[in-house]
């Protein structure tokens, strides 16, 4: 066995699994996707950036990749997102919980509405908990 094949089964890392990348439509979501894809994961980007989402898809292969739309904070779309993986691949063997946002919330906490606050804890804090139920 020569080195290339070592190095050709390194970069499939992930053949045949099924990954759910929350947030996958751009930062750390978009470069997750991209490599999961190269090592050969089926790969579900879950976002609210909709265009973007597409776009990613259609760059890496449309036939092991695809965009679904999904906002962590309401229950019913972050099912949807797990039901359409299930159902386009068969199975979900890895969810990112990657889907984040500073929103409007400003650095000094004086300066940050309540209901700024808010939407920040419901994307980051209860969007998770909203996945993991
Ligand atoms: N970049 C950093 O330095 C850093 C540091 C610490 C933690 N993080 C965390 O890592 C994660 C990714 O950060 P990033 O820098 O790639 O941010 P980013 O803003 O580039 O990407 C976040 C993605 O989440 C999506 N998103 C936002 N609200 C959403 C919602 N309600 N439902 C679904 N998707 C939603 C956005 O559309 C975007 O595509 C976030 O959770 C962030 O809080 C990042």
């Amino acid at each position: 066995m020569g080195s290339f094949s070592l190095v050709s089964a390194a970069t499939r890392r992930l053949e045949g699994k099924v990954a759910l990348i929350t947030g996958g439509a751009s930062g750390v979501g978009e470069s997750t996707a991209r490599i999961f894809s190269k090592h050969g994961a089926k790969v579900v980007i879950a976002d609210i950036q909709d265009e973007l989402g597409h776009s990613i898809c259609k760059e890496l292969n449309p036939q092991s990749s695809s965009f679904v739309h999904c906002d962590v904070t309401k229950e019913t779309e972050v099912e949807n997102a797990v039901n359409h993986a299930v159902s386009k691949y068969g199975k979900l063997d890895i969810m990112f919980n990657n889907a984040g946002t500073a929103g409007a919330a400003k650095l000094n906490i004086l300066d940050t509405t309540k209901a700024e606050f808010e939407q920040v804890v419901s994307v980051n804090l209860l969007g998770a908990y909203g996945i993991f139920r």
